[in-house]
């Protein structure tokens, strides 16, 4: 458990209570990730490297990055750490909380790695700055394969690539020619691919033909279009996501650290605990997800203990004991 900053130790005890309550079988073992000063570069804490290396999973609360020069993201590097390819983002309409559609069911799987967040920026001249959008093969490809497995492991029965290779010919082209030879691997999986501007434009105009599929796609394309489909249900306060590896996988809610109601108990921690939710079900304990999950279902449509953020003034431990009075 990496409780992280602002809010993340508060809606991190919820997630706690909650599990204690449904008698899920985890034991917690919190690991700090404040960055540390080591050969003169800033690093996470071995402690905490060696902890989600021996669980193989963690579930982490936000974590803050400050503004400015010489920062980088704890979250990019954590991600970088463990390899963590995959960033998985279900989104589906929650009953209680009523937002312009009420049938919103999407999938969206975002490649971790690499593309237009590769990192590889210079100046050419002053004035002109080159940023470098790096594709590979191999990246593509497991990614791609995740999101088969994925498709074929929860029962969905489409796979569709959202790319940009009428414009950008050979990166995303190399992406998308990628998964037309992963879905030859898959035959119970139909795969087709669309144009990200006409994913943007369709999804918003009407979710549902979108609910039966899985949308893969690079970095970029990922990062700003599963916060779109957050916006869909209701924002990010709701919305949960997973960041897959081979070897570790790191379960977060996509909100941030929230300084400006940090320690008030104002938090939601429905996108937390609907993480912790995904992470019981990549362990295989299915029976405890489903329990929690109805339990979180069943306060928010009833509607009499919600937080500030969805219109009711009930704090988050009074949500928790609300959710735990359901299970
Ligand atoms: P934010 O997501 O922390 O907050 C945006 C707004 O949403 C605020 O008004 C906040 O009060 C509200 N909010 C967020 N989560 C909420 C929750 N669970 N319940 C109720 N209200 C909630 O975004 P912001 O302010 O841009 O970033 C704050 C810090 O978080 C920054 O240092 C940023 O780098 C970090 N951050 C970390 C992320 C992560 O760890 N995955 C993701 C995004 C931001």
């Amino acid at each position: 458990m990496i409780e992280g900053d602002g809010i993340g130790p508060e809606i991190a005890q919820s997630v706690k209570d909650i599990f204690a309550a449904a008698k899920a079988p985890i034991k917690w073992e919190s690991v700090d990730v404040t960055p540390q000063l080591k050969d003169s570069r800033t690093v996470i804490p071995d402690k905490a490297i060696d902890s989600v290396r021996t669980n193989f999973v963690a579930l982490k609360g936000p974590l803050a990055t400050p503004i400015g020069k010489g920062h980088v993201s704890l979250n990019l590097t954590l991600r970088r750490t463990f390899n963590l390819f995959a960033n998985v983002r279900p989104c589906k309409s929650i009953a209680g909380y009523k937002t312009p559609y009420d049938n919103v069911d999407t999938v969206l799987i975002r490649e971790n790695t690499e593309g237009e967040y590769s990192g590889i920026e210079h100046v050419v001249v002053d004035g002109v700055v080159q940023s470098i959008k790096l594709i590979t093969k191999e990246a593509s490809e497991r990614v791609l394969r995740f999101a088969f497995q994925y498709a074929e492991d929860v029962g969905r029965r489409k796979v569709r690539a959202v790319h940009k290779a009428t414009i950008m010919k050979m990166s995303d082209g190399l992406f998308l020619n990628t998964a037309r030879e992963i879905s030859k691997d898959f035959p119970t999986i139909d795969f087709d691919a669309e144009l990200l501007d006409n994913t943007c434009l369709k999804i918003v105009t009407n979710p549902e033909p979108y609910n039966d599929k899985v949308l893969v796609m690079p970095n970029l394309y990922g990062d700003i279009l599963s916060d779109m489909c957050a916006g869909l249900i209701g924002g990010l306060g709701l919305t949960p996501s997973g960041n897959i590896g081979d070897e570790c996988s790191i379960f977060e809610a996509v909100h941030g650290s929230a300084p400006d109601i940090a320690g008030k108990s104002l938090a939601n921690p429905t996108a937390l605990l609907l993480s912790s939710i995904m992470m019981l079900q990549h362990m295989g304990l299915n029976e405890h997800a489903d329990k929690i999950q109805s339990a979180i279902f069943a306060t928010l449509a009833e509607g009499k203990a919600l937080t500030g953020d969805l219109g009711g003034k009930a704090k988050t431990h009074e949500y928790t004991s609300a959710i735990i009075q359901h299970l």
